[in-house]
């Protein structure tokens, strides 16, 4: 069944909130309503062309992605019309991280930290870079009496090899306040630094935001050498803020090596790190079932 065909059926379809320019719809909750998503280029009038094309080309790098990346937690690829206007997929129930209405218990962050960094252990044996890891790309699943972290939206994903190429000018404007789980390299387009690691910085503001309410950086400034200083700058105090604390414990190391400006001197093994989440993760369980 072709996408526009699914949308002619009866299922009673929810709009979404978009960050791009795109549009998605999900199906209703209801017996015998399949569970999907439909995203589709947004081609209005007050759209540029360039913005169009670039859309059409997430929504195919989207498609392409999922086809070639199966895991419980991505949503499965059901179609992509040819030319990339919509792509339908599974739809991954729950709610996104951003939308949490209580602040979330110390087991349920911790396992949204343990998923996020299997995600991108796999994204890094693969050469793949999700580039846009934040609350909203998260959907918190419920799975028996735990949760699972859900990422979805990959349209801005690049592969390593590419995204270290000069793709031209950047048109999304800085000094908005935007962008704000992206680290410097990546907000800055400093092509030669971006790699896996812009994600592990995004994991580290997106659970940083979990655990302080709000992401770790401010990136407020237009001209780019003054963000880069003003990152360099708010280093230290993140840093006092993890260890102040102090419920953080083990953690808060491990939580500034994710979110380090220099991509080089961020947490590259990540095997350690899941492998102690994965410890506490079990006692913690271990407590509330005793
Ligand atoms: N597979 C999916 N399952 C459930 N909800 C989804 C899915 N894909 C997208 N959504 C919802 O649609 C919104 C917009 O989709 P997204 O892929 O993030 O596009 P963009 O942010 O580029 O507009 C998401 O924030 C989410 O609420
Ligand atoms: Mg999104």
């Amino acid at each position: 069944m072709r996408p526009a065909d699914v949308l002619a059926c009866a299922y009673g379809w929810r709009r979404t909130k978009s960050d791009g320019a795109c549009s998605a719809w999900v199906t209703s909750e209801g017996e015998g309503v399949p569970r999907l998503c439909l995203k589709a280029v947004n081609a209005g009038r007050e759209r540029r062309t360039h913005e169009i094309d670039k859309a059409h080309l997430n929504l195919l790098k989207e498609a392409a992605f999922l086809s070639q990346f199966s895991c419980a937690a991505f949503p499965r690829l059901v179609e992509v019309d040819r030319d990339g206007t919509c792509l339908l997929m599974e739809k991954k129930v729950g709610y996104p991280l951003s939308r949490c209405e209580q602040p979330l218990s110390r087991l349920c962050r911790l396992t949204v930290l343990r998923d996020l960094l299997l995600f991108a252990q796999r994204f890094g044996v693969r050469g793949v870079i999700h580039r846009d890891i934040k609350p909203r790309n998260i959907i918190i699943s419920r799975a028996n009496a735990s949760i699972r972290a859900c990422l979805i939206d990959f349209g801005s994903m690049e592969w390593v090899s590419q995204a270290r190429v000069d793709h031209g000018p950047r048109r999304s404007k800085l000094g908005n306040g935007k962008y704000l789980y992206q680290p410097p390299e990546q907000l800055l387009s400093l092509y030669d630094r971006l790699g896996t690691a812009a994600d592990i910085f995004a994991i580290g503001a997106t659970f940083f935001a979990l655990e302080f309410g709000q992401p770790p950086f401010r990136n407020n400034e237009a001209n780019p050498r003054i963000v880069l200083a003003s990152y360099a700058r708010q280093e230290n105090q993140v840093w006092r803020t993890i260890v102040a604390r102090k419920s953080l414990e083990w953690l808060a190391e491990y939580l500034f090596a994710l979110l380090r400006v220099d991509s080089r001197l961020r947490l590259s093994d990540l095997a350690e790190l899941v492998g102690k989440l994965n410890v506490e993760l079990v006692r913690s369980r271990w407590r509330t079932e005793a």
